[in-house]
């Protein structure tokens, strides 16, 4: 069945075919088949189709893609956060709370949780999700983490690398043994990304070797790499995500001149993917937006959706704090949430509107991309095609 959309306000396409580097058209419109755009054009040349939906006014937009989560997890941590706000600094010691919740829920629990968070996400637009393991840390648990994510997504990272747990604190090696071996071998068939919090300024997590080691280890097994990198304080995150060929290094909120320049040589392969809703929750200075993008490093926004350092599933959030506290314009904002966000996954099937590209599209009670920024914290994006949101 063949679906033409309508009365399209502002269509961003993110492609060269529109105005400015949103690729914005007026008077457009586009056709839908068994979930892939099949014309994009102006709406005097439509052809004929089996339906036709018209959505008066409103801008459309790719469906954000939200590259950096983790979803799978049991309890909260709001006495945490609000120990934050009187001045308690963050430093990784509360994933190991998480992730005894975690352990303790049974599967359909955990699988309820993320489904209820992924819900969350595609009522604010979000049409992909990347969902990282972490907050098991055996290899029962991670193992489980991933299955339960592969029922949402097929962008599924194994971060075993996450911190070190309690039980193994007293031997860090043979953690990321384990890590790299049992728990990997367990993991990679549910995953397609290993990702590692590459963290010395945290005693949790990991510093250059074992993070090497961990990588190193993933692409042995056929998954590619990305590296959560820079967040806590300077270190080699973003350096060693470079000399991987990562997809994205997430966070980079502490970066040097030189992983500045690391990062701008290896635009076409490493996105920078900043996560300002962690800033914010954690009361801490945000990235240098403005001078990564000034320089020309690709960048990518994402929630980073978690218990402890952002419990946002918003897009729409990330875009008006990129926009308000990173001073980002809102058309840059928006492309980091849209096609910023495809090419931290290495995807070319979403983030833009063009034929042949998947229809996910984000529909907004407003006439423009700018109103994302503009109206922070009111409700009006959603996934077009959900009845119950159009
Ligand atoms: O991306 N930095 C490591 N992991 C998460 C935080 C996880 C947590 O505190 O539970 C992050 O910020
Ligand atoms: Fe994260």
């Amino acid at each position: 069945m063949s679906l033409l959309v309508t009365g399209i306000g502002e269509l961003v396409t993110n492609g060269p075919d529109g105005d400015g580097p949103l690729g914005i058209r007026h008077d457009a419109a586009l056709v839908v088949e068994d979930g892939v755009l099949t014309w994009v054009g102006a709406r005097r040349n439509a052809p004929a189709c089996d339906a036709r939906i018209d959505v008066e006014g409103r801008a459309v937009l790719p469906g954000f893609v939200d590259s950096h989560s983790h979803l799978v997890f049991a309890g909260d941590r709001a006495g945490e956060f609000s120990a934050r706000m009187t001045g308690v600094p963050y430093d990784g010691g509360g994933i190991a709370t998480s992730m005894a919740a975690t352990r303790g829920a049974p599967d359909d629990e955990l699988r309820s949780l993320v489904a209820a968070r992924v819900e969350e996400m595609r009522r604010q637009g979000t049409t992909t999700v990347e969902i990282k393991s972490g907050y098991g840390l055996t290899v029962a648990d991670e193992a489980r983490a991933l299955r339960i994510a592969c029922e949402f997504t097929t962008e599924t990272t194994y971060l075993g690398a996450h911190v070190v747990p309690p039980e193994w604190r007293g031997d860090r090696a043979a953690y990321v043994d384990l890590v790299a071996g049992d728990m990997l071998a367990a993991c990679a068939p549910h995953a397609r990304w290993i990702d590692v919090f590459c963290e010395p300024n945290s005693p949790h997590a990991f510093d250059e070797a074992e993070s090497r080691r961990v990588l190193a280890a993933g692409v042995e097994a056929g998954l590619m790499p990305r590296v959560h990198g820079n967040q806590l304080g300077p270190g080699p995150g973003v350096r060693l995500a470079v000399e991987f060929g990562a997809a994205s290094v997430d966070h980079c909120t502490f970066l040097g001149a030189d992983d500045v320049a690391a990062l701008v040589d290896a635009a076409d392969t490493t996105v920078a993917t900043l996560l300002p809703g962690v800033e914010f929750s954690t009361r801490s200075p945000y990235p240098d937006a403005r001078k990564l993008i000034d320089a020309g490093v690709s960048v990518a926004i994402a929630t980073d959706c978690n218990p402890g350092t952002c419990y946002s599933s918003s897009m729409p959030f990330m875009i008006a704090l990129a926009v308000r506290e990173m001073r980002m314009s809102p058309a840059e904002a928006v492309q980091a949430a849209t096609r910023g966000g495809a090419k931290a996954l290495r995807r070319s099937d979403i983030g833009r509107i063009e034929v042949g590209a998947k229809a996910d599209l984000c529909v907004l009670e407003a006439p423009s991309h700018e109103h994302l920024a503009y109206r922070p914290g009111v409700p009006i994006s959603r996934v077009l095609g959900e009845e119950r949101w159009v």
